[in-house]
């Protein structure tokens, strides 16, 4: 299997007006599962269709292995990508649609046989072969399109936000059967999507692009607790983190992050990466299972205790979404799923201050 190395990649369209994609430099490491998510627009396709050979690469190179392809053809790449829409044949049962490429590539019919019947058993469609597209629902569809992908034992696979044309259980479901596949092929797989549950959930390591370029490349669980920047911070997780305004103030010693009438205390850890900004504005940002519900804290310390008024209570079964007001600001909390305050009732909160994130205003990284 190989690895992947995108270096400084730049992607200027001849009738576009911006750069699609600014000097992306990303590296897949020989087996890895990388993930590529950002909004729509950010550059996901056209980085993946430079490295598939299908979208010429304005500047920078991309190696495979230690090749570098930046003039190989797409055919000649090793590599095997699927898409969004399946785009199989329908006069084409799914045997033939996965063996096409191979019969292309004139590959001996048992080697054919034996790889698509190889694929068939992972992917559990063994008995759908005969079948046309037309006779099969969204998820086999999608299923024999990844056949057609597996069978070609690429070095490298593509894949291009498959699963967005399933519906929302089959999504879940065929992202369980990607994660399957996944530990049983044990290849290089570099993976597009907007939707950054399936980042979190499928992902070895993430990488968040915006505007074309890439701003964080970390593994899950770094890119939710620290993320690089207010961007990362925002768009990975759900509901997504609450950003509130405001300025680091100095009293008696302590420091504290203060707007208008709301105050929270800055805990000692992370006093040291904000007594630069005494007196300057900074972002803090929490997620909404930070913030608690006073009634249900055994010890609530007064200084992290604020009022909001609840707007919009959603419940979600195991959990519920409180939409508060906390003076002119709107935010967001998770709490449990046996909580059922009113619309317009007051609420203490607690703000966990130990989970807080303070992002600069001008150049939104992180501070802390
Ligand atoms: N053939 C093209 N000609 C000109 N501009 C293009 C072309 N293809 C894409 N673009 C522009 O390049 C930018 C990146 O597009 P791209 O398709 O890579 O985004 P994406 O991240 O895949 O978005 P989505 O999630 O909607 O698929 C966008 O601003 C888009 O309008
Ligand atoms: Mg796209």
């Amino acid at each position: 299997m190989a690895h992947v190395s995108i270096q400084e990649v730049t992607k200027i369209y001849p009738h576009g007006n911006e750069l699609a994609v600014d000097k992306v430099s990303l590296d897949i490491e020989s087996k890895e599962f990388l993930v590529l998510v950002g909004p729509s627009g950010c550059g996901k396709s056209t980085t993946l269709r430079m490295v598939a050979g299908l979208e010429e690469i304005t500047s920078g190179k991309i190696y495979i292995g230690d090749r570098l392809v930046n003039d190989v053809p797409a055919k000649d790449r090793d590599i095997a990508m699927v898409f969004q829409t399946y785009a199989l044949y329908p006069h084409m049962t799914a045997f033939e649609n996965m063996a096409f490429g191979l019969t292309l590539r004139r590959y001996p019919k048992w080697e054919i046989t034996n790889r698509v019947k190889e694929a068939a058993e992972i992917l559990s469609i063994s008995k759908l072969l005969n079948r046309k597209p037309r006779e099969l629902s969204g998820g086999e569809r999608q299923r024999v399109a990844l056949g057609r992908a597996i069978v070609r034992k690429p070095a490298v696979f593509l894949f291009d936000e498959p699963l967005s044309n399933l519906d929302a259980k089959m999504r879940v479901q065929m992202r369980t059967e990607l994660n399957k596949l996944y530990n049983k092929l044990q290849s290089t797989m570099l993976y597009v999507t907007h939707d950054q549950t399936e980042a979190m959930t499928l992902g070895n390591r993430i990488a968040v692009m915006h505007q074309g370029v890439i701003q964080q490349v970390a593994d899950p669980a770094n890119i939710y607790t620290h993320p690089a920047n207010k961007f990362v911070a925002g768009f990975i997780g759900s509901p997504p983190m609450n950003f509130i305004n405001g300025r680091v103030i100095r009293r008696n010693g302590k420091f504290y992050f203060e707007e208008g009438a709301f105050r929270v205390k800055i805990v000692d850890e992370m006093v040291p990466k904000l007594a630069p900004y005494d007196g300057k504005q900074v972002t803090l940002g929490i997620r909404p299972e930070s913030i608690y519900d006073k009634l249900f804290v055994q010890y609530a310390p007064p200084e992290n205790t604020v009022t909001a008024t609840v707007d919009v209570v959603e419940p979600m079964g195991s959990e519920v979404y409180l939409h508060l007001l906390l003076g002119t600001h709107a935010v967001t909390a998770r709490v449990g799923g046996h909580e059922r305050p009113k619309v317009n009732q007051d609420m203490d909160l607690v703000f966990d201050m130990s989970k807080v994130h303070f992002f600069d205003p001008d150049s939104e990284a992180a501070i802390v």
